[in-house]
């Protein structure tokens, strides 16, 4: 990857207890376009965070630190700064280097803070943080959360005593996860900062886990996979942990036929391509038909963790075949039913012949000793 593009608009609440910290960053390279970008800037002097906009002209590369806050709080044991660089939005380019423009209005228009407070969101964040609890190593211990979103995962995990830094590219996902992280203020984040997993600015063996729990569907190209599954292998301390969700090829087949989508023509269009190379499109503008990414088959997953350098531990249905039950929405609100469910998953969780049924796969690997 060129040092052409560098992870941009960055908000950091000034390091952990030193577990992670910061590589040294390029200088912006003078041959770079300018590039106008929509600025969002989260000063952190305030508990709750303000949120700034503005429009600017960057050199894609450029880097810098905005020294926008610096003050000790009660309660936050070290100083903020508010840090920018540039995250170029738009086609990739060449070098893929280029987070999609669409994942960005897709994330503009969706709320990852609640997307898993119920059904089927629910669903996938009790049986991961199940599947967290039976694989973590016990806390203390230093985890990255690298497309963490507004911290749903991060937040649980600061709260039983992990230190956890959370890295996600959308500015407003960030915020949130910063917002979040200041209301609680026993248990915050160590760090929160905007960044792209195939370049984190996290020191080498940092991390005694990584969460990979969106990144690995976002990047649709292999190259760009492997790029920030190398990057994984880099921050992890050798017998560290990777926790990689994907979403199966199959989920649009299953989504399809248990809602009769595959009455739409223009849904089979997508499933079809789905079906065909796992690269999904939905050039329709219907928000349910999700957004560019890559829908991996259970084998293709299994192969980029061990092409990275990863030691492949299993993959399991996060799940299961559960989320396309009929009716599951009013079995899930069932407590005794709920139990039975999560109990039959956790019975067929590894089956290779029926993890592809779930709709999220989570690949669990270590960096060998
Ligand atoms: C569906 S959300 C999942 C959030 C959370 N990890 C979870 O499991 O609920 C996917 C997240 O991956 C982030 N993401 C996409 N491309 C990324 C990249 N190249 N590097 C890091 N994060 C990325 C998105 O911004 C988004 O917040």
């Amino acid at each position: 990857m060129s040092g052409k593009s560098r992870p941009d608009l960055r908000v950091s609440t000034g390091g952990g207890r030193g577990g992670a910290e910061r590589r040294g960053r390029k200088d912006a390279d003078p041959e770079a376009p300018r590039t106008v970008l929509f600025l969002k800037l989260c000063i952190l002097t305030h508990p709750f965070g303000e949120s700034h906009s503005t429009r600017a002209s960057f050199r894609s590369g450029q880097t810098g630190v905005l020294a926008l806050g610096r003050k000790r709080q009660s309660g936050v044991p070290f100083s903020r700064l508010a840090y920018m660089t540039i995250i170029p939005q738009g086609e990739p380019d060449l070098d893929n280097n280029v987070l999609p423009r669409e994942m960005f209005e897709h994330y503009g228009q969706t709320e990852e803070a609640t997307r898993l407070l119920d059904g089927s969101g629910e669903l996938e964040k009790v049986r991961t943080w199940d599947i967290l609890n039976r694989h973590l190593p016990r806390p203390p211990a230093v985890v990255l959360d690298i497309g963490g979103a507004a911290g749903v995962h991060a937040l649980w995990l600061a709260r039983k005593g992990y230190e956890v830094h959370l890295v996600d590219p959308v500015p407003h996902h960030v915020e949130q996860a910063l917002a979040a992280s200041n209301a609680q203020p026993d248990h915050q984040l160590a760090s929160c900062e905007i960044g792209d997993g195939r370049r984190v600015e996290k020191a080498d063996g940092c991390a005694d886990a990584v969460l990979l729990l969106g990144p690995m569907y976002h990047l649709t190209n292999r190259a760009d996979r492997l790029q920030a599954l190398r990057e994984v292998y880099r921050v992890l301390r050798p017998g560290g942990v990777l926790f990689c969700a994907a979403i199966s090829r199959f989920a649009s087949l299953l989504d399809g036929l248990s809602r009769d989508r595959v009455s739409d023509p223009d849904f089979v269009e997508i499933l079809r391509r789905d079906l065909q190379d796992g690269q999904h499109r939905n050039p329709t503008g219907n928000r349910e038909y999700f957004t560019t990414t890559f829908f991996h088959h259970p084998r293709e997953l299994h192969r980029e963790i061990e092409d990275a350098g990863l030691r492949f531990d299993k993959t399991i249905g996060i799940e299961g075949p559960v989320w396309w039950m009929a009716n599951f929405s009013h079995h899930w609100g069932d407590p005794a039913k709920r139990e039975l469910l999560l109990g039959l998953l956790e019975m067929v969780e590894e089956d290779p012949s029926l993890i592809g049924a779930s709709a999220h796969l989570m690949g669990i690997a270590r960096k060998p000793q």
